[in-house]
């Protein structure tokens, strides 16, 4: 059997591409915002259900240009927590800011609401809310919390592409979100992300901050950075945005498959998603209880025996990288749900093509271990 990789990345047709590509050659017009880049920026605001997106050339962009364009005080904290990819607090740093981080819930892992207020402090300035495997943040008690504390609210949504609460697109809570597109999401641009935002008057900040701060030939408003989605990551948006939903169907069968298989496994717990809310089928976390036979850490090594590659996402947590452990309120810091959590999760292979042959390998392991 091949490798079997944790995801693959959602593919259009490459003659369709190819088609795609010759126009923009025809064109000649590669980058700054074309007409491929205003397609896709248009189309999007439908998909995700928001009034604005600005399109970027990847997550990671997108995020320090939000904590950018909501001008946060140099130096001020931003609550956020450690259960994420590096970017999220790597984003505040380069801002300036200081990334102070808050346990999280034991059930959907995402920052805990009741615990925020401990945290806030006269030099807070935002809460940066992780909405973890596509499992929202609490989106009404956090925004409950900044109006109280007159905090600003920044979601990092690079795991819910097309998430909605209550029918309501995920991208329309707090003051901006960001989404990824990069290459390993449900919906990729190659690289790539966006944000999406309620005011319309972050429009004209948001557009110069992406672009260097240039207004125009001669006036430069900002200090801007080069956040700019190219034509070639546009035309793989708009077709992947064709096809993304076909993949999410194919996504559900293999998480009701998972579902039904694994959730009499002793030891073994599915995090479970509340009913207001549509699945983005990111992931497919599971947690590994004290109670399962081998430890994650030996799960996971058992999977690579097979040639199954897992993630152990995410371990380690932000609060253990060299560049923060030694901070003092970083070795303060009470986070027992994700010093626990950090080794149980496991995140199985999930992706539209996984075969039904790989899908019960992957199961008869699970149950398998005694
Ligand atoms: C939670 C989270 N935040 C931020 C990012 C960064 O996005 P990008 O890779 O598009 O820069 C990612 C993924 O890559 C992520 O998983």
């Amino acid at each position: 059997m091949e490798k079997i990789y944790v995801t693959r990345p959602l593919l259009p047709e490459i003659d369709e591409y190819i088609t795609e590509i010759k126009e923009i050659f025809e064109s000649q017009w590669l980058t700054n915002m074309g007409k491929k880049h205003s397609e896709l920026e248009n189309t999007l605001k439908d998909v995700l259900k928001v009034p604005n997106v600005s399109l970027f050339n990847n997550g990671t962009i997108a995020l320090l240009t939000a904590i950018k364009a909501l001008d946060l005080p140099y130096g001020s904290e931003i609550i956020t927590t450690p259960f994420t990819f590096a970017a999220t607090p790597h984003c505040i740093t380069w801002n300036g800011c200081k990334p102070v981080f808050c346990d999280i819930e034991p059930e959907r892992m995402t920052i805990d609401v009741n615990r925020i207020e401990e945290f806030i402090t006269p030099n807070t300035s935002a809460i940066l809310g992780v909405h973890v495997y596509g499992f929202p943040c609490d989106v009404e008690k956090i925004e409950e919390i900044a109006k109280k504390h007159n905090l600003k609210v920044i979601y990092d949504g690079a795991h819910t592409f097309s998430t909605e609460i209550n029918g309501r697109g995920i991208g329309t809570f707090g003051d901006i979100t960001m989404f990824s597109f990069h290459a390993t999401k449900l919906f990729n641009t190659i690289e790539g992300g966006c944000l999406t935002y309620n005011d319309d008057n972050l429009v004209r900040k948001i557009y110069n901050l992406r672009n260097f701060g240039i207004r125009s030939q001669e006036i430069v408003e900002e200090v801007g950075i080069n956040g700019k989605m190219n034509e070639l990551q546009a035309a793989m948006g708009l077709l992947n945005l064709k096809i993304y939903k076909a993949e999410q169907e194919k996504r559900d069968k293999i998480k009701n498959f998972y579902d039904k298989n694994i959730e009499g496994i002793k030891g073994i717990r599915l995090p479970k998603m509340s009913d207001n809310v549509t699945n983005s089928y990111q992931y497919y976390p599971i947690v590994i209880e004290e109670d399962y036979p081998v430890t994650r850490n030996r799960l996971y090594d058992i999977f690579n025996e097979h040639d199954i590659l897992t993630r152990k996402y995410f371990y380690p947590a932000c609060t253990d990288y060299d560049c923060y452990k030694n901070d003092l309120a970083v070795k303060l810091a009470d986070l027992p749900v994700v010093n626990d959590l950090k080794n149980k999760v496991l995140c199985l292979p999930f992706y539209g093509s996984l075969t039904e042959e790989v899908l019960n390998k992957i199961v008869g392991i699970l149950k398998g271990q005694k």
